[in-house]
């Protein structure tokens, strides 16, 4: 297990996470626009890492290992009285590929239910972003569906693949573990 630390992100890791929406391998399969630093520090100084407190629609981490921020961790668009919010994740593209990305959302998984009382966590994947799709099946998501064409990346059109975890199967998941 790669020894992870998701620490909270605070308005200075905003040049950092400016680099990373940058950066090839995010803008591949996601619709990020060009936001300027100063809206990023705005938006890290309205989110927050205390999921006990319920008045945030954004919380979002950093992930650190060995001394290095490699990627972030995110729960947006979260819905107090529904119990339910998105995922977001993003792994430097120098560190991809070591699991990283697995162990990050798996910590940020078991964080949520421990620690909030969120019901639901919904990913929306780019069809073909392989790498994603694997990191949700593993971790016991179910496939709920696709939206067809449902954003704009590079001027075409993308079909982006929703998958869901409820409380009561990451539950079962981890007691069969
Ligand atoms: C998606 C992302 C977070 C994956 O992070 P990562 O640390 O490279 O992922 P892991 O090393 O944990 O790999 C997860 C799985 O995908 C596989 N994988 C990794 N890169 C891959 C690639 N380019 N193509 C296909 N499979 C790939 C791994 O082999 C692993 O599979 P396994 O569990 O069967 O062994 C990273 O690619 C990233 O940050 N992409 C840009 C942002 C993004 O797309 N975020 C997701 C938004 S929904």
């Amino acid at each position: 297990m790669i020894p992870l630390n998701l620490i909270p992100a605070e308005p200075q890791h905003a040049r950092q996470w400016y680099l990373w929406r940058k950066d090839a391998t995010a803008l591949r399969y996601n619709p990020m626009s060009e936001v300027p630093l100063d809206l990023l520090q705005d938006r890290l100084s309205q989110s927050s890492s205390d999921l006990s407190n319920e008045t945030f629609h954004e919380y979002r981490w950093i992930i650190e290992t060995e001394g290095n921020l490699v990627g972030t961790v995110s729960l947006h668009r979260v819905s107090w009285p529904h119990l339910h919010a998105d995922l977001g994740y993003q792994i430097d593209s120098a560190y991809q590929g070591q699991r990283l990305g697995s162990c990050a959302v798996n910590m940020l998984i078991q964080k949520t239910f421990q620690e909030s009382r969120l019901n639901r966590l919904m990913a929306l994947i780019h069809s073909e972003n392989e790498a994603s799709i694997k990191i949700v099946q593993r971790l016991g998501f179910q496939h709920e569906g696709t939206l067809r064409s449902h954003f704009q990346i590079n001027g075409q059109f993308v079909n982006e693949e929703v998958y869901g975890l409820l409380r009561h199967e990451w539950q079962d998941s981890s007691v069969s573990d």
